[in-house]
C-alpha cells in the first residue's frame, strides 16, 4: 500500500520524491548497518517515503527513540499507521528546530537520510545540514545514499564537499548492486565546527 502511495507521489511531485521506486531491503540493510545504531542513540530519519528504512530501523532497534520527517502528507499518514512507536513529523526537514522542540529532542546521535540531495542546490543542501549540526552529538553519524549512476553529478560532489566541511570523516560504502537502481551509502561522522552540538542541553 505504501508503495502505491509512493508511486502516486512520484507522478505528482517527481522532484520532491527524487526516486521512481522505493528503496530495496538490501539498501535499507546497508543504510542501517552503516548507521551503527547503539542502544541509547536518538535516531532521526529524513525523508522516509514509503518507510523502507523506517521498517529496518524499527525492526532492528525497537527501543531507540526515532523521529521521522516526511514532507508528503499521505506518506506521513501511512508512516504513522505502520510505525506507531515512531514520532512522525509531516513537515520539511528545514523545520527541524521547531519539530525537535515539539517532540522534546535536543540531541541527535544517528541520522538516516532518504532525501534526494542530488536534485538540490548547494544552498538547500547546506541549509539542511546547518539545521542539523547544532543537534548532533560528538560521535554522531549521518548516512545517506546516492545512486551509482549519479556519482558523476556535480551535486553529489557538492554534497560530499559540504559534508567534509562539517564532519571529520566522510566515506562511501561498497555499491549495493541489488538495489534498483544500484546505490551506495555515503557516511559522515564526527560533526565539527563551532555550531556542532550547540543546541544540546546538558
Ligand atoms: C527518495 S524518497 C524516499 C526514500 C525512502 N528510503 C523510500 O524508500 O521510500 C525521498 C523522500 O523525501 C521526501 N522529502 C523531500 N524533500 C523533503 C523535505 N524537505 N523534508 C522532508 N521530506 C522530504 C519526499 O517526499 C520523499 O518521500
Amino acid at each position: 500500500m505504501s508503495t502505491l502511495l509512493f508511486l502516486r507521489d512520484v507522478v505528482r511531485s517527481p522532484i520532491q520524491m527524487g526516486a521512481v521506486v522505493p528503496s530495496s531491503r538490501h539498501l535499507a540493510r546497508a543504510m542501517v548497518d552503516e548507521a551503527r545504531i547503539g542502544p541509547d542513540d536518538v535516531v532521526v530519519e529524513l525523508g522516509a517515503g514509503s518507510g523502507a528504512f523506517t521498517k529496518e530501523i524499527v525492526e532492528r532497534h525497537p527501543s531507540n527513540p526515532l523521529l521521522v520527517f516526511e514532507l508528503s502528507a499521505t506518506l506521513a499518514e501511512s508512516l504513522v499507521a505502520n510505525f506507531p512507536s515512531a514520532k512522525v513529523a509531516a513537515a520539511p526537514v528545514e523545520e527541524l528546530p521547531a519539530i525537535a522542540r515539539r517532540f522534546g529532542i535536543s540531541r541527535i546521535d544517528r541520522v538516516v537520510s532518504g532525501l534526494p540531495w542530488a536534485l538540490w542546490s548547494e544552498e538547500r543542501q547546506a541549509a539542511i545540514l546547518d539545521a542539523l549540526i547544532p543537534y548532533l552529538s560528538p560521535d554522531a553519524r549521518l548516512v545517506t545514499f546516492h545512486y551509482v549512476h549519479s556519482r558523476a553529478l556535480g551535486r553529489v560532489a557538492t554534497m560530499r564537499r559540504l559534508l567534509l566541511e562539517r564532519f571529520s570523516h566522510v566515506t562511501n560504502s561498497d555499491a549495493v548492486w541489488a538495489n534498483v537502481p544500484p546505490a551506495y551509502v555515503h557516511i559522515a561522522e564526527g560533526p565539527k565546527g563551532p555550531r556542532a552540538g550547540s543546541a544540546i542541553e546538558s
